[in-house]
């Protein structure tokens, strides 16, 4: 059964840009196709293509028609998504499935398949047969056209390595710009088998990567290749599949095909003359998307805030007594009354799930009604108890501005409940890279973010290491103030064995060394800060398309060449301090340093932070290189730092995630 998903996103920053020459994020997904896929508009089948029995036949099936497979030869087929997607700043990943199959009782077959990215939606040249694959002819070779193809070619021709090998081509199927043999990765392209292709251009990295291996197998990196889009494709390019046949016959099929581009957005993209498809899209989708998002995360908090601003400045104040009277020791609360808070625990009231537990919204029916946050941490887990007295233990006894404030707890039955003040503009996490924040207000989240870890690690009397600093664990109240929340991984310093028994937090934000030491300690906390500075101030998670390594090493490439400002998020427009971001992003960059005794003390930070004349820290011109474990077949593990700089290093976060 065929299914087409299609969906359109356009991040924020498009919608409240007037730039129209952006790219635009596209993915869409065909499981399968069936013979509607090539008459309803959902693809433009052109040449010898076409649909039935959950695939694309890009050329002739053999049939039972032994006095002839004549109808088969010097055939070209080319089939396209009709939507044009954006090939300039953006990155792409593609994944399909293909089937090559000789003719039976033919013992030669050819010539092969490609993908494309075609500069238009028109058909191939009528003598792109044979070698040409159905990308070009020989007047259409040579930059006549602009377009990138890899091909799939099971046919040896002079020019090739042999009848079984890829290739990335450009201005000419003779001259690719790589090639590689298939055959010795054990891949059979005229195998008749399912063989599974992954294709990924990553955008800032000007890189086209290509995995194989047949359907079910683990997919194989077989090439790497450095290529600029801007200087081999337009802007805009249509994507899909050709073929084609020669003097002998072969059939090439497509089974599944996903498709998608995210957008790097570059501050200073490249223009082109807009089809209407895409200006449509770009100029009535974005200001549908934007006045939605706008509508959802604002309002509810707007609202909320007209409403609870009286309630909230009378709540303040009494949790001001409650905290004196009960001389700051969160109080117990009965399961009844917190059920009653939150309208028993129901569905409507769920403010998150995470880490151990669920948290609810609530109100205590006290005089006037105090808006708080129960977490019900789910009983059966061993992990969870531990949690809960570990927050109890760290959180209970802090006081600090920029520290959620345990209010209490309550431990009935099986029932574990934390009981927290309220934070009416939820989690960090929710806008960075979706809401709207100024600069100042992104400030003051990094800045009472590391207030409180200064608090946590040398001015809380007993220093405290929180382990899971991430956007998910800062709390934002009715004015945009951090609160650090979540302690259920933290654990008192001097603690040593707690700390070494288990690895915790989260891959993304987790320094190198808690890898192979296990250790968590101050400098771990710092590490999981800078990341949270790099991600507030680009507007990017470091998780998704990028993985970590890549928004780090995005930093440190701007910086590189001098150009860090190009890195913030493009939501602020040129509504910045210039010298506070770049100093912002230095720290960042400083806390993200692989070795652990390089990176800056959390205080050293705040000063920064607090003082414009307070001087940063040395940084090195390119990334620091990543620090090695080998791990010996006795277990133990040995490090060793290398001095080369390699932003393409083996990271280590992702061998052990
Ligand atoms: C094409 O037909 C399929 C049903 O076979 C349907 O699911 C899909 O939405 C159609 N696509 C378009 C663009 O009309
Ligand atoms: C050819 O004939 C065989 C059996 O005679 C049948 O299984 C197969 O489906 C036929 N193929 C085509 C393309 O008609
Ligand atoms: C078989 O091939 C002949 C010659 O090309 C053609 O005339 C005939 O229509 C074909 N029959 C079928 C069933 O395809
Ligand atoms: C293909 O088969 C023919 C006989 O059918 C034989 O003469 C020829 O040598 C074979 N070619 C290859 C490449 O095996
Ligand atoms: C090809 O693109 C042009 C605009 O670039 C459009 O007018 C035309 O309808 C498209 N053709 C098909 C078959 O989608
Ligand atoms: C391509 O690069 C990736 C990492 O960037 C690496 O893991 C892979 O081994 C490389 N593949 C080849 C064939 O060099």
């Amino acid at each position: 059964m065929f299914m087409l998903l299609l969906f359109l996103s356009i991040f924020l920053h498009q919608a409240s840009s007037t730039r129209l020459d952006e790219p635009l994020a596209l993915s869409f997904s065909f499981p399968t196709f069936d013979p509607s896929s090539c008459t309803n508009g959902s693809l433009i089948c052109m040449g010898s293509v076409t649909a039935g029995n959950g695939y694309l036949s890009l050329t002739p099936e053999p049939n039972n028609n032994s006095t002839s497979s004549s109808s088969a030869l010097d055939q070209v087929g080319r089939v396209l998504f009709p939507v044009p997607v954006s090939a300039w700043s953006t990155s792409i990943s593609t994944t399909f499935t293909v089937r090559i199959s000789p003719f039976p009782n033919h013992n030669v077959s050819g010539d092969g398949m490609a993908f494309i990215l075609a500069q238009d939606n028109s058909t191939s040249p009528p003598s792109s047969t044979g070698s040409y694959l159905g990308i070009m002819d020989s007047s259409t070779q040579g930059g006549v056209v602009k377009q990138l193809a890899v091909e799939f070619d099971a046919f040896m021709n002079e020019w090739d390595p042999d009848a079984n090998h890829i290739g990335i081509d450009t201005i000419s199927v003779m001259n690719p710009v790589a090639s590689k043999s298939l055959s010795t990765y054990g891949i059979d392209l005229k195998s008749g088998r399912n063989i599974k292709v992954k294709i990924d251009y990553h955008g800032w990295k000007k890189m086209l990567q290509i995995s194989m291996a047949y359907s079910g197998d683990q997919l194989v990196s077989i090439l790497n290749q450095s290529i600029d889009m801007a200087d081999t494709v337009p802007s805009t390019v249509f994507v899909g599949f050709t073929a084609a046949t020669g003097k002998v016959p072969e059939s090439h099929q497509v089974l599944d095909w996903t498709f998608s581009t995210i957008p790097y957005l570059y501050p200073h993209g490249h223009g082109s003359k807009l089809e209407k498809v895409k200006t449509i899209l770009l100029i009535v989708v974005p200001v549908i998307m934007g006045l939605l998002v706008v509508l959802v995360c604002f309002l509810p908090s707007f609202q909320k805030y007209m409403k609870r601003r009286k309630e909230m400045v009378k709540q303040k104040v009494d949790i001001e007594i409650r905290s004196r009277t009960a001389a700051n020791v969160p109080k117990m609360f009965t399961q009844n009354m917190l059920a009653k808070a939150t309208h028993n625990f129901s569905k409507g009231n769920l403010l998150g799930t995470g880490g151990f537990g669920s948290v609810y919204k609530g109100t205590l029916k006290d005089d006037p009604p105090t808006i708080i946050a129960v977490k019900k941490i789910s009983a059966t887990s061993k992990q969870g108890e531990k949690e809960y007295f570990a927050e109890i233990c760290t959180i209970g006894r802090l006081r600090h501005k920029n520290i959620v404030q345990l209010l209490g707890w309550c431990h009935e039955g099986e029932h574990l409940l934390l009981v927290y003040e309220y934070m009416s503009n939820g989690s960090l996490d929710r806008y960075i890279g979706k809401c709207f924040l100024d600069w100042e207000t992104r400030f003051k989240i990094l800045t009472g973010l590391a207030s409180a870890l200064l608090y946590l690690h040398e001015d809380s009397g007993n220093p405290v290491v929180h382990r899971d600093i991430k956007p998910n664990n800062v709390m934002l109240d009715e004015e945009f103030n951090a609160h650090l929340g979540d302690f259920g991984l933290a654990r008192l310093l001097q603690d040593d064995a707690a700390m070494t028994t288990m690895l915790a937090g989260t891959p993304g934000y987790l320094a190198p060394e808690v890898g192979f030491t296990g250790k968590s300690t101050p400098e771990c906390d710092v590490y999981s800060f800078g990341m949270v500075v790099i991600e507030v101030v680009c507007g990017r998670r470091s998780k998704g398309i990028m993985d970590e390594n890549s928004l780090v090493d995005y930093v440190w490439n701007w910086y590189g060449q001098n150009e860090v400002l190009k890195c913030v998020d493009q939501m602020l427009g040129s509504e910045f301090d210039e010298e506070q971001v770049k100093r912002t992003l230095m720290v960042g960059l400083a806390c993200l340093h692989p070795d652990s005794t390089q990176r800056p003390k959390i205080r050293k930070v705040v000063q920064i932070f607090l003082n414009s004349d307070e001087a940063l820290m040395d940084l090195p011109e390119t990334r620091p290189s990543a620090v090695y474990i080998s791990v010996s077949s006795t277990g133990s593990t040995t490090t060793n730092v290398e001095s080369k700089s390699a932003p393409q290093l083996p990271s280590l976060e992702s061998s052990i995630c």
